[in-house]
């Protein structure tokens, strides 16, 4: 079988219907047994899997036998399909199997280091170490299969709407997005240096500019940030800009992309529009920007509430300015124990607030809870009446600085919502957040940073009044609970973004140096656009159900940023820092 080995069919092809064909198939030996001397071995590639038998018959391509074989080398067997005697329901395949003629190893494995199965408990420190095997696994070519054609599904939706894909540099000059550029040293401009776009904003702003009215590409974005899981210095974004819109027309088109993206790529029907939440709403009933609208437990503001109790802290907070706010659990004050409680109450205190008080109106053998005696009679009915709950609930409270007790309440009613199982599967709450604030306060550095970036348009193109209370016209599309994308419409006229960066700080000439081609671009007739960055990785894990991004990455980042395959970042010879003109500053030795 010299030059015969190429195959006819695919591992999870073979059926019934191909029972009497004589068939090739080339794959991993995926398992191996041996039954008094007659092998049986499970081919399997991308499709799936097959079992196919030697019984001693059959010829070898070079001098081998199955005794030689092992897990994951590379074969090509040719034989004939026949049916199962024991038919295995569990495998589409498992009806039928092939009796080899001829078989041909075409690559021996060595022993790998772990199982290529579904499911394995290998730490993820090795299996980055070997992805290349990892990557062989069917789980993680289910998932990248899922992740292409997600991609696809949403070029498509793209293409239909007629968006232009156009690709913008890699090298490049910084754009703010809030995080550290990654920096490339120039060889032929001595001293300068390129940076890897966080993010192609200042390009797709200039394709509006330039006419192309509505533009998308799949970008690759680099950030020299922290890493979490949902976080890599290197990720994708479904990345979009089109002119003449205000944020209504961004909305409707994205929903109407995801719809097209669901329906094609996983046969699901999204509503045909998401809701809108002001910022200061999501905040004020959930807490967070990004709410998880997929159970209740709302906060409530209980400033009208406090007066009729007799709990000191809670009025002292309203009388300096704070804020008291509380939200209750159904059925909570059975679910929730006494073990629970101290341990949320420790959770709160390490977010920053002085305690927690909760209230059980009814546990067995009365109410419960710091909260109980400050909630006898009337005044406890009437809490329960504006929480909307029965008195087998659990109230929580939070009193402090606002900004506090949103947080508080916010991450307390996540975790309750998590810990009890409140969070329903299948379900897809996309939410519109807008009106984002327009800047926030760094007491460290003193001075004020956009809270989205500098390009996002302000409510009142004239900013006037305070920084602080300025409503901007950013918005985030939010998925379960996590922020997916972020846009907004953007500042289309040269006076305003110039004012924008005077009170970010950014003086006139430094204006001129980092984007004095934006402000060029915007005094040659800019049309009013705007658009929005979706995180695509994010997209994939949560329409996979995963907690990561990098199990929809092939060759992700460490959390040490690092790439544990091949080794980057790495040591460069000395010549070749010079050709680019850097020389590198020793790290300081440790203290002795
Ligand atoms: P933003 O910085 O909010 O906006 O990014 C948009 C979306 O990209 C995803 N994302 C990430 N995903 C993985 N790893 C990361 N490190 C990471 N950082 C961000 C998130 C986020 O919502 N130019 C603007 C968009 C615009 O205004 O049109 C931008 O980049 O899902
Ligand atoms: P104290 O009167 O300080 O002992 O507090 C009574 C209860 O209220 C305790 O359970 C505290 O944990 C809780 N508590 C105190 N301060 C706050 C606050 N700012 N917000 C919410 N609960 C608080």
């Amino acid at each position: 079988m010299a030059d015969a080995w190429r195959r006819t069919h695919l591992c999870g092809e073979l059926r019934e219907q191909h029972v009497g064909e004589r068939v090739i198939l080339n794959g991993w030996v995926a398992k191996r047994r041996n039954l008094g001397g007659i092998y049986f071995l499970d081919v399997r590639d991308r499709y799936g899997l097959t079992q196919v038998v030697l019984d001693g018959s059959e010829s070898w391509d070079g001098a081998e036998g199955a005794e030689h074989l092992s897990p994951e080398d590379v074969v090509s067997v040719t034989g004939e399909v026949v049916l199962r005697e024991q038919p295995n329901a569990e495998l589409p395949t498992g009806l039928i199997e092939v009796r080899v003629q001829a078989i041909r190893k075409l690559a021996s494995s060595q022993l790998p280091p772990f199982e290529i199965v579904r499911d394995i408990d290998t730490n993820i420190d090795l299996r980055l170490r070997y992805r290349f095997l990892d990557l062989r696994r069917p789980d993680m070519q289910e998932k990248l299969a899922h992740r292409s054609r997600f991609i696809g599904a949403m070029r498509n939706a793209f293409l239909k709407r007629s968006f232009l894909e156009i690709e913008t540099p890699i090298l490049t000059k910084a754009t703010p997005e809030g995080a550290r550029d990654y920096l490339v040293p120039s060889r032929v401009h001595p001293g300068k240096f390129y940076a890897l776009p966080q993010s192609p904003q200042i390009f797709k702003q200039i394709l509006m500019v330039s006419g192309m009215d509505r533009y998308f590409q799949v970008a690759r974005c680099f950030r020299d940030e922290d890493l979490r899981a949902d976080r890599q210095p290197e990720f994708t974004q479904l990345d979009m800009e089109m002119s003449f819109v205000e944020e209504e027309d961004v909305f409707a088109c994205w929903e109407g992309i995801m719809g097209d993206t669901f329906r094609d790529a996983m046969d699901v029907e999204l509503p045909e529009a998401f809701p809108r939440l002001t910022w200061h709403e999501a905040m004020e009933r959930f807490g967070i920007d990004k709410p998880d609208t997929r159970f209740g437990c709302e906060l409530h503001c209980l400033a009208e509430w406090v007066p009729t109790t007799d709990f000191g802290v809670f009025k002292k907070a309203l009388e300096s300015g704070g804020r008291v706010m509380g939200f209750a659990v159904p059925g909570g004050g059975a679910r929730v124990s006494r073990g629970a409680l101290k341990s949320l109450e420790k959770f709160a205190k390490e977010l920053g607030a002085p305690g927690l008080a909760w209230w059980k109106p009814a546990e067995s053998g009365g109410a419960a809870g710091p909260m109980a005696r400050f909630c006898e009679g009337e005044v406890g009915a009437d809490l329960l009446k504006r929480l909307g709950v029965e008195e087998d609930a659990l109230v929580l409270f939070s009193a402090g600085e606002q900004a506090l007790v949103w947080r508080v309440l916010g991450e307390l009613r996540l975790r309750l919502g998590r810990d009890l199982d409140l969070i329903p599967e299948g379900q897809w709450n996309f939410l519109w957040v807008t009106s984002f604030p327009m800047f926030e306060w760094d007491e460290e550095a003193q001075r004020w940073f956009s809270s989205h970036h500098p390009f996002t348009a302000p409510e009142d193109w004239e900013l006037e009044g305070d920084p602080g209370s300025m409503a901007s016209r950013a918005y985030d599309l939010v998925l379960n609970g996590w922020e997916l994308g972020s846009g907004s419409i953007r500042i289309h006229r040269q006076d305003t973004q110039r004012r924008v960066f005077e009170l970010l700080g950014i003086g006139p000439e430094e204006q001129q140096h980092k984007f004095g081609f934006l402000l060029d671009a915007l005094s040659y007739g800019a049309p009013p656009h705007g658009g929005l960055g979706l995180g695509l990785d994010r997209l994939v894990a949560l329409t996979l159900g995963l907690d990561s991004i990098r199990d929809v990455v092939a060759f992700p980042k460490t959390t040490a940023a690092s790439d544990a395959m091949c080794d980057a970042p790495s040591t460069v010879e000395l010549d070749q820092l010079a050709e680019v003109h850097v020389r590198t500053v020793e790290a300081p030795a440790e203290p002795a």
